[in-house]
């Protein structure tokens, strides 16, 4: 028994609902239009979050810190499906590299007191191979149920990116297009069987002056078809120029390749993508414009019947970050509404070493410096709310219908009884609206539409819905605003209060106000069906891992 069992699972689990029947996925996985799909066609929404692995000791982030079986029950147990395993492209390239023990990777870095923690927490790994090593987290992450998708996230080993650090674009010092397809082939044929391995991203955030879209083609379809005859069974994850915030060049020119059913388009998007605009504009025209240019530069791919995944976003979850915090509530309002798949940036709490700095907190990460307890319950109890999906493919029995998603705190409007104000709770336990062309919300299967009874009062439920205060249109530069007319031709917008009820104010923040946060007023009408839908998943990895022991 090892100290580790200290360090005890936090206590917002026993709010997560635990359904007495898991459905398992059926891997691989697909892709059918938009959506990834298992092998029977079920929605797999990934829900990842991005787990280093390519800084200058090519070792996952952590394991200094907790035992690798600890850290990927974990990230289950916080409700991702998934984890995003970064990987230098020198690790399946240099062999003396790969090659070195684990011991030996801190060792020349002078990493003394991660080598301490490595042995006492990962003793079985400590004299692995970096390559072994990386395969005993993929293992431990299998047994714990969790798929991988594996990122080469630059070449050389450190941290990433800027654009003139030799790894941004093919052609780039670090960056021979000829040996990437060489490694990539190698990392798709090491995981070739390994059932939860189900995609690789070939490349992170493409970027620098040498970027343009003639090579892109080039080389994306080498990489593809390389990835894709060495392992058919992944996901093959493309990404755009620009740090991965701009695809609009593929709505152009089609990548060709051999197959299908298999490419999914990945995209990034920070608070800082648009520098300090957040805090030093006004909220609403910030979101209107910023998920114009994000729907312009990749989101319409949905529309166009691809999957994109938004493999990075993230905020600094001490909450302190007005740019950050901003951003946020836009970010979750597009990402409902359009259900995309993701992965967080990241699981880390610290560092080995980053950027010079040995132990370097990460205020970005789910995990406390530690590794032991989660950095902010209310952060992850809010982004649960994006871990299932909201919809999936078509189905004879989908029952498409409406949820009135908050975006500031990641609920929906709920109404309990009759007996109770109408208020937020989880979205899966919301009920099913409609929103009729006549621009009222009525409960489906009921008479009851949404009302507005006067600023300051609570939204209620009424059945004269040709009443002012029924009718309700989306305004704002965000179009996050739920306003109604009332009878003496004020108008109002849904609000909540302090206990989360829903209640209607005068409407806030319209004017270009950079003071102004309007984030308890925006609300997002979003698509969804009750489709059957399979978050969690089961799988056993029959992966050899040449003599080294699983670390659990
Ligand atoms: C391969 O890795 C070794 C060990 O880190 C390093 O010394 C060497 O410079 C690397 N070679 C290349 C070509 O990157
Ligand atoms: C968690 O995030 C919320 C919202 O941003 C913030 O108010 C709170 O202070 C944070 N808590 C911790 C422990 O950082
Ligand atoms: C939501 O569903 C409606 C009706 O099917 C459709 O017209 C609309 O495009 C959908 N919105 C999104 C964001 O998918
Ligand atoms: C969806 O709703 C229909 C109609 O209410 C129902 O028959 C079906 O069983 C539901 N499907 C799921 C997966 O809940």
């Amino acid at each position: 028994m090892g100290k580790f069992f200290f360090c005890f699972f936090f206590s917002f689990l026993s709010i997560l609902p635990l359904p007495l029947l898991k459905p398992v996925v059926a891997l691989p996985l697909y892709t059918n239009s938009r959506w990834i799909v298992d092998e029977d066609g079920a929605r797999v929404k990934l829900a990842c979050v991005n787990w280093p692995s390519h800084l200058e000791a090519v070792v996952a982030e952590g394991l200094s810190k907790q035992p690798v079986a600890m850290i990927s029950k974990k990230i289950g147990s916080m409700g991702f499906n998934c984890v995003r395993l970064t990987w230098p492209l020198f690790l399946a390239t240099n062999q003396s590299l790969a090659s070195l023990t684990v011991r030996q990777s801190f060792q020349r870095l002078g990493l003394l007191e991660s080598i301490a923690g490595f042995q006492a927490n990962n003793p079985s790994m400590v004299d692995l191979p970096l390559i072994s090593a990386y395969q005993a987290v993929v293992s431990g992450l299998a047994d714990n149920n969790v798929m991988v998708i594996l990122d080469n996230h630059l070449s050389k080993p450190g941290w990433c990116c800027s654009s003139f650090d030799g790894n941004g674009f093919f052609g780039d010092q670090y960056f021979n297009p000829d040996l990437w397809v060489q490694g990539l082939t190698r990392m798709a044929t090491m995981f070739r069987g390994v059932t939860n391995v189900v995609g690789m991203s070939l490349r992170n955030e493409l970027r620098g002056p040498k970027q343009n879209v003639k090579d892109w083609y080039r080389y994306m379809q080498k990489g593809a078809e390389a990835v894709h005859s060495a392992n058919p069974d992944v996901l093959v994850i493309v990404s755009g120029l620009s740090y991965d915030t701009d695809l609009s060049f593929v709505l152009k020119q089609e990548l060709e390749l051999t197959f299908t059913g298999k490419l999914v388009f990945e995209m990034h998007w920070y608070g800082f993508t648009d520098g300090s605009a957040w805090e030093t504009g006004s909220p609403n025209q910030v979101c209107g414009r910023v998920v114009e240019s994000v729907m312009r530069r990749g989101g319409v791919l949905l529309e166009k019947g691809w999957p994109l995944f938004v493999s990075e976003f993230g905020v600094d979850q001490r909450g302190t970050n007005v740019n950050d915090n901003r951003y946020l509530n836009c970010f979750f309002g597009l990402a409902a509404e359009l259900d995309f798949d993701w992965a967080l940036w990241t699981l880390v709490g610290s560092y080995y070493t980053r950027e010079g700095v040995i132990g370097l907190e990460e205020f970005y990460g789910l995990l406390n410096w530690n590794w032991c307890e989660v950095r902010n319950s209310s952060f992850l109890q809010r982004i649960s709310a994006l871990q299932s999906p909201f919809q999936g493919p078509d189905l004879s029995d989908a029952r498409p219908h409406k949820v009135i998603f908050h975006p500031a705190t990641g609920l929906c409007i709920v109404w309990k009884s009759v007996f109770e104000p109408l208020t937020l709770g989880p979205c899966p336990e919301s009920d099913a609206w409609s929103y009729t062309p006549q621009k009222t919300l009525i409960m489906k299967e009921t008479y009851f539409c949404l009302q507005a009874d006067g600023p300051g009062n609570p939204g209620k439920l009424g059945i004269i819905c040709t009443e002012p205060g029924s009718k309700w249109e989306s305004i704002s530069d965000s179009k996050m605003h739920l306003s109604t007319k009332l009878g003496d031709g004020t108008t109002v917008c849904l609000d909540i209060d302090s206990s989360n009820n829903i209640v209607t104010n005068a409407c806030k923040c319209l004017s270009g106000d950079n003071k102004c946060d309007p984030g308890s007023q925006w609300f997002k009408i979003v698509n969804a069906t009750n489709i059957s839908t399979r978050p969690l998943i089961q799988i056993s990895s029959n992966l050899d891992l040449n003599g080294a022991e699983h670390a659990s």
